[in-house]
């Protein structure tokens, strides 16, 4: 999704900022580009195209400075065309890029056309940069001090204004903004991701923050107007570089690197504890009398699989709703419940404000299950528990799922434990699975080639079912996920017990049916679900435990899965799910790691 990048220095900025637009690529966008100030007024090269034609872009033009803004842009108002890509000029004295959705641009955009301002793009962001050039009185801070009070909505913005060729302003509310630190010279982005390299010193922008980049240092003020002071952290986490190695895809080095990231994210210890979900865990695990999960994508499919989990170890009852639901809905709030939020990114708007409303609603127990240690959503809540499945590049999850899955798992067995229905015998046989997923998953990941023979014949078709029953129901829910965001199938899942209450009338011989059959009690009737699927001519693609009989056969194709893994099952079965969309999108030739219209980090509405 969008990516904000800003520099002030003594020395040419540009490669600073195309590298950092660079580092945010993976997050997809459509268009982006550049502005610095140079010669008293702001100049700018923007491309429909990808990073690396903005580079040639700027090399062609000798596009140099020492101040400087660049923009990721992810469309929201207004086409991906160079018109709206920003950064975005007002009268060519502000330059300014923003990431989020200005709510009351329209009548923004009359008040100032009322002034003068004539409108040159289609995008909200054109208010923010006329208004801050409708309020400059000779100080760029102030300015934008006074804009950010007249913005409803979400937004991070970078700004500069020719008359102070040393100064970049950034705000932020509802989208993340982080100032970088270094020795004469000071950073901004919306992820501290884009300054590896430029320093490792970071503010993080609380809610409201304006903030000042000079050559001499940095000021902030909060959403008052006061003077504020903001505690300065060193993060090394972002030093390795994102390398592709040996595979083809970001997404297929990221299947790949599961039972390294599983083995990661396991707790270490041999027995589960509540401080392993932060300080406050102890005392607020016991207070607790239910679970209320919020989350969005396969984040919330983690959740959906946890509820299996969460009532049959820890017996507690746990709510799974999607996050951009649950906010605009009147709910019962439960000041008991232990509000949990799970986010690969910890940046997702959809699932911080439903965090946020939460809290509101006097919601006090929260905790997050977060990929990134320093994101908003960790800093938000009162626990967290971090995976540690390393920097996911593909915008189709997979990793973070599964070390999603172990976090969640563990929480099921530390509440178990704690509420009397986990004994010490129990526990120490679910460290030992946990212990022994990274080379279960070998085995399992060891099947590619049985799936790059079926994914031949996926990439032929344009609809699939997958089915799944009882905590593998979320599974085949992610299956479908899957494929769909990256190979453009259309696909969809269900308990397979409910096929024949509709989606059975889709079953033809042109129908893919994707079973999700683990040995586990559920098997008999999901083998019933099977035959009325083959009953209808429908072709059975389906992932087998050892033991469950079901043998290839006319319209019954089966890999098995190596061993059968009790509770832990859906963590095993999601990974041929993975691979079979990733080499059916291969062989359909799409863009795997960006696909169409799809972001890595939702940071908007
Ligand atoms: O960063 P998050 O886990 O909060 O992201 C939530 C969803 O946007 C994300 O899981 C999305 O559904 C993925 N593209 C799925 O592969």
């Amino acid at each position: 999704m969008c990516g904000i990048v800003g520099a002030v220095a003594q020395r040419n900025i540009v490669s600073v900022l195309i590298e950092g637009l660079r580092r945010l690529e993976y997050r997809g966008y459509d268009s982006c580009g550049v502005a610095v100030l140079a010669g008293g007024e702001p100049h700018r090269a923007r491309s429909v195209s990808r990073v690396a034609d903005l580079d040639a872009q700027v090399g062609e033009a000798r596009l140099e400075g020492v101040t400087g803004i660049a923009h990721t842009r992810w469309a929201t108002h207004g086409a991906p065309v160079t018109d709206n890509a920003h950064p975005i000029f007002s009268r060519d004295a502000v330059a300014l890029v923003h990431n989020g959705i200005i709510e009351n641009f329209e009548s923004l955009r009359e008040v100032l056309r009322g002034k003068g301002y004539e409108f040159v793009t289609q995008t909200d962001t054109e208010v923010i940069a006329h208004l801050i050039h409708s309020l400059y009185r000779g100080s760029l801070y102030d300015a934008v001090c006074e804009a950010v009070k007249q913005l409803h909505g979400a937004y991070a913005i970078a700004v500069v204004h020719k008359n102070e060729p040393n100064t970049v302003v950034g705000a932020r509310q509802g989208s993340p903004l982080v100032v970088g630190l270094g020795a004469g010279e000071n950073f901004l982005a919306s992820d501290a991701l884009a300054l590896a390299g430029s320093t490792e010193r970071f503010v993080f922008l609380e809610e409201g923050d304006v903030t000042e980049l000079t050559l001499g240092g940095v000021r902030i003020r909060d959403r008052e107007g006061r003077d504020a002071e903001r505690e300065v952290r060193t993060v090394h986490a972002y030093g390795g570089a994102v390398e592709l190695g040996p595979y083809r895809h970001f997404m297929q080095k990221e299947i790949f690197e599961q039972p390294r990231a599983i083995a990661d994210t396991v707790p270490q210890t041999d027995t589960f504890d509540a401080p392993l979900f932060g300080d406050a865990a102890e005392a607020a695990f016991r207070e607790i009398d239910s679970l209320l999960i919020l989350a969005c994508g396969t984040s919330h499919y983690s959740g959906l699989t946890a509820k299996y989990w969460l009532e049959s170890i820890a017996k507690i009852p746990t709510q799974v709703e999607i996050a951009s639901e649950y906010r605009y809905r009147d709910s019962v709030p439960n000041p008991k419940a232990l509000v949990v939020v799970i986010s690969q990114s910890g940046e997702t708007a959809d699932t911080l404000a439903a965090l946020k409303h939460a809290q509101k609603l006097g919601h006090r127990h929260t905790l997050s299950i977060c990929n990134v240690s320093t994101s908003a959503m960790v800093r938000l809540t009162e626990m967290a528990f971090l995976t540690r499945a390393g920097q996911e590049i593909g915008v189709a999850s997979t990793k973070a799922f599964t070390t999603q899955l172990v976090a969640l798992f563990s929480l099921a067995v530390t509440l178990g434990k704690l509420r009397g229905h986990v004994d010490a015998a129990a526990e120490a046989d679910y460290v030992k699975h946990l212990r022994h997923l990274p080379a279960a998953l070998n085995s399992v990941l060891a099947l590619e080639p049985q799936i790059i023979a079926w994914s031949e014949e996926f990439s032929r078709k344009e609809n699939a079912l997958f089915l799944g029953r009882g905590m593998h129901y979320p599974i085949a829910l992610e299956g479908a996920l899957k494929l769909k965001e990256i190979s453009y199938i259309h696909a969809e899942a269900y308990p397979a017990g409910e096929l024949k209450h509709g989606p059975l009338a889709l079953v033809t011989e042109a129908m893919p049916v994707v079973t999700v059959a683990p040995n586990d009690a559920l098997l008999e009737k999901l083998k019933s679900n099977i035959q009325e699927v083959r009953a209808r001519g429908g072709q059975l693609y389906v992932f087998a435990d050892a033991d469950t009989r079901i043998v290839n056969g006319e319209g019954i194709h089966v890999i098995r899965m190596p061993e059968h893994y009790g509770m832990l099952s859906p963590i095993l079965h999601v990974v041929p799910l993975q691979l079979l969309a990733y080499h059916t999108a291969c062989a359909r030739g799409t863009d795997v790691d960006k696909p169409r219209n799809l972001a890595k980090s939702v940071t908007v509405e």
